[in-house]
């Protein structure tokens, strides 16, 4: 959408500097140009809209097209967690303009991680199913909101979707996805949804932002009429949190984020030779300039930065002395594995 049209929208931003600047840009980012839009039909606040503009990607104003939604199936079959997922498709088409996609990880030739360390210590391409894996983060990225849906699995995520998880681990150390935003959906039969739905955050590590979780006991296709009202509702409530996370800025890293960032900062910088890719990976970024306070450059509260330097610092120093004992040293713990 070309700026000049979204300024002669009904803006009092037209008097903020920021915008100013960006008037002189040829470019503005897809995500700022839909938070552009929906100010100018009064859904953000001018702050907002700031915000958002200074902090996303940059693309020509020309390509802003609707929002793609990457939807990863960790059940073997199409059935209540695709059924679920598809009424919070519906609720989001009614919502904006999205396009979803499902990617059925039972089709894919994903074999199980052998656990070689190939991607922790020498980098991605060294994974034995580097192919698969380099597809499915190429389709990441490219989407801008994330739905990983599964159902509940002797009381835990299919191992279907936690066999892609162990093979994302990596970016736990390397977070890349900071610009999707993501919704969790979870079913079962009685139990374990609350269990899979505090396990599957473990994408918040990669960089993802979990925007809402929806778990649902869905004993079968056989659903009476109280059942898919619940369902409705349970969908309606998903879509609108996440429809409202796709179009708000990154909110603010929490306490946990800043300390993981702050650990990871001192145990790579000190331990070039045991995590060289890490190393690599922080030093192109410029993630160890000690004035850095996260891996986005963001707005982050004096108080919990203070707190994240100095727990992430001790939390550091104790995992290197921990791989740094003779036990491990003897058994090849501390470096990568022959
Ligand atoms: C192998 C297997 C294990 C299951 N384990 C659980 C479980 O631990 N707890 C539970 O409540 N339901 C369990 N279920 C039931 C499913 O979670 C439930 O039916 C779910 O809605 C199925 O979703 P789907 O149709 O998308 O595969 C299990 C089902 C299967 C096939």
């Amino acid at each position: 959408m070309p700026i000049a049209r979204l300024i002669a929208g009904p803006c009092r931003i037209k008097e903020q500097p920021a915008l100013r600047r960006l008037l002189n840009e040829v470019f503005i980012s897809e995500r700022g140009a839909r938070v552009l839009q929906d100010h100018a039909a009064g859904a953000a606040k001018p702050c907002r809209v700031l915000r958002s503009v200074s902090r996303t990607r940059f693309a020509p104003a020309s390509e802003v097209a609707p929002m793609k939604v990457l939807a990863i199936m960790g059940s073997p079959r199409k059935g209540d967690t695709y059924h679920l997922t598809q009424r919070v498709e519906e609720k989001m088409r009614a919502l904006g303009e999205y396009e979803f996609e499902y990617l059925w990880l039972r089709d894919l030739d994903l074999g199980f991680c052998h656990g070689c360390y190939g991607c922790l210590w020498r980098g991605d391409e060294a994974c034995p199913h580097h192919d698969v894996v380099v597809e499915v983060e190429r389709r990441l990225l490219a989407a801008d909101g994330v739905v990983f849906a599964s159902p509940v699995y002797a009381l835990d995520m299919t191992a279907l979707l936690k066999n892609l998880l162990d093979h994302l681990a990596h970016h736990m150390h390397r977070p890349c996805f900071f610009d999707q935003r993501v919704l969790l959906v979870c079913t079962a039969g009685a139990m374990g949804v609350g269990i899979a739905l505090r396990t599957m955050p473990a994408v918040g590590v990669m960089g993802f932002t979990v925007a809402h979780k929806l778990g649902m006991l869905m004993q079968s296709e056989q659903r009476t009429h109280a059942e898919e009202r619940l369902i409705e509702r349970k969908a309606e409530r998903a879509a609108q949190a996440f429809h409202r996370a796709l179009h708000a800025p990154r909110p603010s890293p929490s306490l946990m984020d800043l300390i993981t960032f702050r650990a990871q900062q001192v145990f790579f910088r000190l331990n070039r030779d045991q995590v060289p890719a890490d190393h690599e990976y922080f030093a192109e970024r410029g993630w160890f300039n000690p004035q850095r306070k996260y891996y986005v450059d963001m707005p982050v509260n004096p108080l919990k930065d203070l707190v994240a330097r100095f727990v992430g610092r001790a939390s550091a120093w104790q995992t290197r002395r921990r791989l740094a004992t003779p036990a491990r040293v003897a058994s090849g713990m501390s470096g990568p594995p022959q």
